[in-house]
């Protein structure tokens, strides 16, 4: 491409059979909302800049664009169409931040699955210097805008559904909604625009009539795959669209050499980064950036977030890894579940296990801790070797501040122990079985404490707020 693309998104519009309090185009996809999804196709073109049209909604659309597209590659602004008088007023709202030496490209917040090369195939077509549509032909095009060719083959007008003659309804090719021109000649022609047709509305497809008068030629790149020009106007819709994006991506998978049991049993709401001879069993979701190593085995029913796992790493069925809020570790060659629970802050070694009911909290395990069964270490730093018994637990929380618990290497802590923290166990120590401790434990040795039962009447708990 030799000229500069800035990209127009229509999201002003409104969509009331989501029958959501949410508007249409916050709506998610594959885990991000659909608007992000077109902003994305803009990045991936190398937009210059993209600039959304919003009106429905619009302070919340606008909110959730300052709330995370300043991670995306492009300029972004937003304009307020208020009130919606029309696809081609919507266009009009953003001609003043579009500068005239580039083509705008323009694609609505409601079509997420659209593939780059399609839209290079339409910029190649435009060129910088004509009117190119994207089209298709669909076996009942009713609702759409019809293509009417010129005998020479190029486009003649598009004609709203509501506006059609009985002949003009005839035609099978419609207009996706997506278009691309220069931009210091749409400028003249949505000039041109005006509302006497059906609707009532300034459309968009009208610059069809206004280029060919100006003796623009009007070009249609039409492609086959309708997935791509799809809209989301119902649940069921976003629905089939959220499959149709599942199944691609686990073709992508499998393409890189991913083995999955059952692609339409995967669902990846984020991107999942595999290295090679990965494994993944039915029912599995991964969101945000998940990374799997090497030879890495993931179980049935596992749920992973942002995390990352390292090679011949195995998650046995039905684990839940939840690094949303700080990202988990899974160590080379460790093992976790099945029905393990890793929590935000988790960090295990290499050769790790994590058994069934196990839950880990902003802990780490050094190489080889083991903690086989029903336990929980939070805010706890557990040395190499080290070995948790089935039942134990650090009570890391008294109510009011969170206290550590270090485990030093060696340490073997019997059944049913609470370790009231902050405490040390030193290197090399044993724990005898139900024992409660609320002193550190020197190293090497054998500590018991199994206190008898006192109450102590009166006593207050520490109060929140401080700490
Ligand atoms: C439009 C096209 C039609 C095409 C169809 C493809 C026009 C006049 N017609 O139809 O030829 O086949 O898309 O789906 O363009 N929007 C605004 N402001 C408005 C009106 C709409 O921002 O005032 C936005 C909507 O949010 C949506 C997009 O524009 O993202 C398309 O609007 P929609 O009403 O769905 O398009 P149609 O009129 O059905
Ligand atoms: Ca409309």
């Amino acid at each position: 491409m030799d000229f500069a693309l800035d990209v127009v998104v229509l999201a002003a519009g409104k969509g009331t059979r989501m029958k959501s309090r949410w508007p249409k185009v916050l709506q998610r996809l594959g885990g991000q909302p659909l608007l992000a999804h077109v902003l994305q196709q803009a990045a991936q073109l190398q937009a210059r800049k993209a600039v959304v049209v919003t009106g429905h909604e619009a302070e919340q659309v606008e909110a959730a664009l300052a709330d995370w597209g300043a991670a995306l590659p492009l300029l972004l602004r937003s304009v307020r169409q208020q009130p919606q008088l029309g696809t081609g007023h919507a266009v009009q709202q953003a001609l003043p931040l579009l500068p005239d030496d580039g083509v705008t490209l323009v694609l609505s917040g409601d079509v997420p699955l659209t593939e780059a090369a399609t839209l290079r195939a339409l910029l190649a077509l435009c060129a910088g210097q004509q009117l190119a549509l994207l089209t298709l032909r669909l076996p009942d095009p009713s609702g759409y805008g019809r293509i009417e060719r010129a005998p020479d083959g190029s486009v003649q007008a598009i004609v709203e559904h509501k506006d059609a003659s009985a002949a003009q309804l005839g035609i099978d090719e419609i207009y996706s909604g997506i278009m691309a021109a220069p931009t210091r000649l749409l400028r003249p022609w949505l000039a041109q625009l005006d509302n006497r047709n059906a609707q009532g509305e300034y459309y968009l497809t009208d610059v069809v009539r206004h280029a060919r008068a100006a003796g623009c030629p009007v070009q249609a790149h039409r492609i086959d795959d309708a997935l791509q020009v799809a809209g989301v106007n119902s649940p069921a819709q976003l629905a089939e669209l959220e499959r149709a994006l599942q199944r691609r991506q686990a073709e992508r998978l499998m393409a890189q050499g991913v083995r999955l049991a059952d692609p339409a049993r995967l669902d990846v709401r984020g991107r999942l980064h595999c290295g090679q001879d990965v494994e993944i069993d039915v029912n599995c979701v991964f969101e945000g950036e998940v990374h799997l190593g090497d030879g890495v085995r993931i179980g049935a029913n596992c749920v992973i977030a942002q995390a990352r796992i390292e090679a011949g790493a195995q998650i046995l069925p039905f684990s839940h890894i939840d690094g949303q809020r700080d990202p988990v570790q899974v160590g080379p060659g460790a093992q976790v579940g099945p029905f393990a629970r890793l929590r935000p802050g988790t960090r295990l070694g290499p050769e790790v296990h994590i058994g069934n009911f196990v839950e880990v909290k902003n802990s780490s395990l050094a190489a080889g801790a083991k903690a086989n069964h029903l336990a929980y270490l939070g805010d706890a730093t557990v040395g190499e070797r080290v070995n948790y018994g089935a039942g134990s637990i650090t009570a890391n929380y008294d109510g009011a501040a969170k206290h550590r618990s270090v485990i030093e290497a060696d340490v073997h802590v019997g059944s049913n122990c609470v370790l009231v923290a902050p405490i040390t166990l030193g290197a090399g120590g044993t724990i005898g079985a139900g024992s409660t401790l609320t002193k550190s434990t020197p190293p090497g040795a054998l500590t018991v404490a199994r206190g008898k039962q006192i109450s102590l009447p009166g006593w207050q708990r520490p109060k929140k707020g401080k700490g």
